[in-house]
């Protein structure tokens, strides 16, 4: 039967095996798949782990520092963390198309954490120590998607933003490659990790990028933040945490709707609630969230962020509609 020390001996065991006293390196995006891989291999070799984090400046309220404090502090991981959230916006400016969105943020993504590398690969050498080996939260689903074999880092990164090129001339280690989702966070618990981290919903690579519908701004990105925090507060006081497989919160940044706010006629942008419940986001249904749940988020939203007027619900499943707006 399952025990989640045990799996721990086992690969902190297999992990020293594999790398010996070579440097190996690490990224971090703040989802729980990564950051429990880092934690598994920095028990194993400590400082021999280089952990990168490029802030693309699309993640949740709080998130960034989740990695960058509270992270560090729960593991004593050695990190590098690039904010590199100025450099994504200048490349989105102007840009509205879903996709181009996409490939924009991923290519930035990576020439951003190939240059972080070579920072740690200079540093390592002046060691004479060698990089060899970059560590991957390769899960076992991943590893069955893709038919086996070592096609799992493809549809890794062609999926998430944490995806990496594919010249690189690493050896992987991937400890999570027997497990799923719910035996990871089980280790992630045991190593310590925060709640938060180890709790986290699954969350699109390119972030709230692909959640404001329309051009990317700093002001944007500020109000959706500010949203999708009262939304999931609410939500985890609800208790609804565990039955919502993820709730996109959505800006609908183009589109203007009157509403009145104190005395004042105020044409403003709608915000979307997007909760479903889902096995594995390949079909969802739409929550069927408690009215007064909605209701005090509807009111919250509209007092706290004063851009947005009009709160709405998205009560489509998968298919027709995708998770995602965009
Ligand atoms: P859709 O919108 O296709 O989403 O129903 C299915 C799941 O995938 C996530 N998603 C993404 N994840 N990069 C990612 O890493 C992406 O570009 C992306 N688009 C959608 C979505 O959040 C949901 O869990």
């Amino acid at each position: 039967d399952w025990d989640a020390s045990s799996i721990i001996e086992d690969q902190v065991a297999k992990i020293r095996a594999q790398v010996g006293d070579a440097q190996v390196i690490c990224g971090l995006s703040g989802g729980v798949d990564s950051a429990v891989a880092a934690a598994l291999v920095h028990k194993a070799i400590g400082d021999q782990l280089t952990c990168v984090f490029v802030d693309h400046g699309l993640l949740r309220k709080g998130e960034a520092e989740q990695v960058k404090h509270d992270f560090v502090e729960a593991t004593g991981i050695k990190l590098i963390a690039v904010d590199a959230s100025e450099d994504f916006l200048t490349a989105l400016k102007g840009v509205s198309e879903p996709e181009r969105k996409r490939k924009i943020i991923g290519e930035k993504f990576i020439r951003t954490f190939e240059k972080a590398q070579r920072q740690v690969i200079a540093e390592a050498g002046e060691n004479g120590k060698e990089v060899k080996f970059l560590v991957q939260g390769t899960l076992y689903p991943d590893v069955v998607e893709s038919g086996g074999g070592d096609g799992a880092a493809n549809i890794k990164s062609h999926h998430n933003v944490g995806g990496l090129p594919k010249d690189l001339k690493f050896e992987l280690v991937e400890p999570l490659r027997t497990l799923f989702k719910d035996e990871v966070r089980a280790i992630g618990t045991e190593l310590g990790l925060p709640e938060a981290m180890v709790w986290r919903q699954p969350f699109p690579g390119p972030g709230l990028g692909i959640r404001i519908i329309g051009e990317i701004t700093k002001e944007r990105l500020d109000l959706l933040r500010e949203a999708d925090a009262i939304a999931r507060e609410e939500l985890t006081r609800a208790g609804l945490d565990r039955d919502i497989w993820q709730c996109p919160v959505v800006l609908l940044a183009d589109v203007h709707s009157v509403g009145v706010q104190g005395d004042e006629r105020t044409y403003g942008s709608p915000i979307v609630l997007r909760p479903v419940s889902s096995e594995d986001a390949m079909t969802a249904d739409w929550s069927r969230v408690p009215y007064d749940v909605l209701a005090t988020i509807s009111t919250r939203i509209t007092n706290e962020c004063r851009q947005i007027n009009r709160v709405v619900l998205d009560c489509t499943s998968k298919p027709p509609a995708t998770i995602e707006w965009e």
